[in-house]
């Protein structure tokens, strides 16, 4: 069977230490195996890799990661990436910002990757390009000929053909796409957009329900939510919670139930509506003044995205509000955090929490919601509250979904998880554990890698 080569822009290098935000990252450390070779970005910037990726080896793992330049930084990355197909593919056109260059520069690295990789590669190894930063590095190996089998997976949602034509050069990435053997989704709404949007962009003979042909190329498309290690999760939550951190924050709490939220500072991650919503609880609900803390840990991430700094200034305005609002002298309603906590002490942190809040407004699929359900203990566990618009929602449907713009309805959800009795946040809590429990990490690779090597080229 041939090596399985990973590309992402992100790697999650074996020197990284610390806390890592980012679900790219957590699934695909949990996935990679012995033998495998793991390509990307090394995360520097105007170093001095000088045409050769470095190379480093750990545990049988080969990560071989290129910089980029500081123009190449800030037309890939900050700009096409994170500026316009971001906020795009998340259905956000208002915060849409196009500029031909930036398109270029992300053309340039997707080539650059491509050219790269390229003399890395052996005849039967398989090539699995991750997410919307790399949309057309498929095709750009195809035109340096290389004709090994490759995946493309969107760890991201995939809009229909109405917003994706926002962008003028939509067809060019579509096509680039499907220069992909298979191209994997979160969920079949994501699926069905993509081939909507091969439709609209190519002459095309459908192949079966799932693919298409196009030029003599078939392309299939999959869907394969991205889990979690649910149990070595339960596990690690399970120690975390008996830890210093944790016994800690118990104590800081003094008997107050605890809501959590956990997120990159993103905002697709609808924290200011979020904490509109903690607010309301309060006004809805009195008799929850000084009976609950929220804490809000939100790493910051893409600082150099203008909207980001933004978001983060609206946050800490908001922040002092409620507080301000609602503190009494021995109590603070909303703890706020603005940095990545090691995933261990996240893992304690959830399984104390009485609510744990995911409320995106669009997310890919969403791995905290996972975490938080794999992390309860099973005799009393905490309550899930999930954005009806994170991918997690098409199968975790025994939380409590809620629409998050809707703050008032994000606030009786919380009423109601606080006030749920005992037998019904168990008996929630076991199918939502059956359900995460089959869906694994190791299991959204073995699904997609499985149906990717059986295609014959
Ligand atoms: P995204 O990929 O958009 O960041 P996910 O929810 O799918 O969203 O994945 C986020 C991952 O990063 C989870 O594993 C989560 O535990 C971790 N994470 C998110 N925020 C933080 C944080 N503030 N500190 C540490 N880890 C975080
Ligand atoms: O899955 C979403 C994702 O964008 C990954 O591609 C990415 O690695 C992660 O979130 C964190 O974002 P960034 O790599 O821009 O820090």
């Amino acid at each position: 069977m041939g090596r399985l080569v990973v590309v992402s822009n992100r790697v999650s290098l074996p020197s990284d230490k610390g806390a890592k935000a980012g679900g790219l990252a957590v699934a695909l450390e949990e996935a990679m195996s012995p033998g495998s070779l793991w390509f990307g970005w090394s995360g520097r910037r105007g170093g001095t890799n000088a045409g050769r990726p470095a190379i480093v080896e750990h545990r049988g793992i080969t990560y071989a990661t290129v910089d980029l330049s500081e123009a190449e930084y800030r037309r890939f990355y900050v700009g096409f990436s994170n500026g316009a197909l971001w906020p795009l593919l998340h259905y956000r056109s208002g915060l849409f910002d196009f500029r031909r260059d930036e398109f270029e520069g992300y053309l340039a690295v997707n080539e650059m990757f491509a050219a790269r990789l390229a003399p890395l590669l052996e005849p039967d190894d398989v090539i699995w390009i991750h997410d919307y930063q790399l949309l057309t590095m498929a095709e750009a190996l195809r035109r340096r000929g290389v004709a090994n089998r490759i995946g493309l997976f969107l760890h991201i949602p995939f809009v229909p053909p109405a917003m994706l034509h926002v962008l003028p050069e939509a067809c060019q990435l579509v096509r680039a796409m499907a220069a992909a053997d298979l191209v994997g989704f979160q969920t079949e709404g994501d699926r069905a957009n993509f081939l909507d949007c091969a439709a609209s962009c190519m002459e095309l003979h459908r192949a079966g329900a799932d693919g298409f042909v196009h030029d003599g190329h078939r392309t299939m498309t999959i869907v394969t939510p991205v889990g979690i290690d649910a149990e070595g999760f339960a596990r690690t939550a399970q120690r975390a919670a008996g830890m210093a951190e944790t016994r800690r924050l118990v104590s800081s709490l003094v008997g107050r139930a605890l809501a959590i939220g956990v997120d990159r500072l993103d905002y697709t991650k609808g924290l200011p509506q979020r904490f509109d919503a903690f607010g309301r609880l309060f006004q809805r609900h009195p008799e929850h003044l000084r009976r609950i803390s929220l804490l809000q840990i939100a790493a910051r991430s893409r600082e150099d995205v203008d909207r980001y700094q933004a978001l983060r200034h609206e946050l800490d305005r908001q922040a002092g509000e409620i507080n301000g609002a609602y503190s009494d002298f021995d109590w603070t309603p909303l703890r706020y955090m603005t940095r990545a906590v090691n995933r261990t002490t996240i893992a304690g942190f959830y399984r104390i929490a009485s609510i744990g809040l995911v409320t995106p407004l669009r997310d890919g699929m969403n791995l905290v919601a996972k975490e938080f359900i794999a992390a309860q203990d099973p005799a009393d566990p905490g309550v899930l509250v999930l954005s009806r618009f994170a991918g997690a929602a098409e199968d975790l449907t025994e939380a409590l979904i809620v629409n998050p713009y809707d703050a008032d309805a994000v606030a009786d959800a919380m009423h109601a998880a606080l006030l749920m009795p005992a037998e019904e946040r168990v008996a929630r809590h076991a199918a939502l554990l059956g359900k995460i429990r089959a869906r694994t990490a190791a299991s959204f690779c073995r699904g997609f890698l499985d149906q990717l090597r059986e295609i014959e080229r």
